[in-house]
């Protein structure tokens, strides 16, 4: 059971491909379907069973949302449509398709990916992967393995402010912040974390990690290093798979 869809759901566009998810390869290319305007449950349910249908692949599914997911539950809905709090998002993907599916939140998701095949490949300790867009998605791994659902986005910082409002990608673009100025607020989100978590490597994802030249080198961190991330776009894809196949080995077992 190597090979698993997986499938990601972004704020445009909903994307799935086949993962080995033994080597962390893609093994066709990946399709894409616009986000249904609104995101809500059902519109996106129909697209994920449309992918599922796109490859006739055989076997558990893995999805990302972006909220927290809990027992195949989602519990919140920072950015999406609120109908998503409280469903069982499980139950209601594996009804639609037919096959066994297995929700992640998408930052878990990529940070799988990334601390099994990316930038955290190899690295022993505790690695945290952020993912900065429209808001900012959290993973903490400890050699290989998730505590999902960390919502390190939503911390409040000194001066009363939601580091998800204030530092993501968003933010950069709302409030018209150069790099540097971004950086400035990004470091003291992260020097923030570095004194809770100690993270042996940081691993920075989201849009951003493909304009790493631009902010990199005006993060100041002290003990922890930092790196973007390696996989970028086909992580969430990655490590839906990997949960997804995860799940469905526990449960044989
Ligand atoms: C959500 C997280 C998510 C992140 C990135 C936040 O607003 O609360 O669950 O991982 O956005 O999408």
């Amino acid at each position: 059971m190597s090979v698993i869809l997986g499938i990601d759901i972004g704020g445009s566009g909903i994307k799935g491909a086949p993962v080995d998810t033994a080597t962390g390869k893609l093994t066709a290319e990946r399709h894409r379907i616009p986000t249904p305007a609104g995101a809500q449950p059902d519109a996106v349910k129909d697209v994920v069973a449309q992918l599922v249908g796109h490859f006739g692949h055989e076997g558990p599914v893995g999805v990302t949302f972006p909220g927290i997911v809990q027992h195949g539950k989602t519990l919140s809905a920072a950015n999406v449509d609120q109908g998503w709090i409280g469903l069982d998002a499980d139950a209601l993907f594996t009804e639609a398709t037919g096959r066994e599916v297995h929700l992640i939140n998408d930052a878990d998701a990529a940070g799988l990916a990334e601390a099994r095949f990316g930038a955290g490949a190899g690295v022993r300790g505790v690695v945290m992967v952020l993912t900065f867009g429209t808001g900012i998605g959290s993973a903490l791994i400890h050699d290989g393995v998730l505590v999902p659902n960390t919502e390190l986005g939503h911390l409040w910082l000194k001066g009363d402010k939601h580091a998800e409002t204030w530092a993501s990608d968003r933010a950069r673009e709302r409030d018209d912040l150069n790099w540097k100025a971004w950086a400035k607020r990004a470091s003291t989100y992260l020097q923030h974390l570095e004194l809770i978590f100690s993270p042996d490597l940081f691993i920075i994802g989201g849009g951003i990690s493909k304009k790493a030249d631009k902010w990199q080198s005006q993060i100041q961190l002290t003990r922890s290093q930092l790196v973007p991330a390696a996989l970028q776009n086909e992580a969430g894809i990655v490590g839906a798979a990997m949960n997804a196949r995860r799940i469905a080995e526990t449960q044989k077992s």
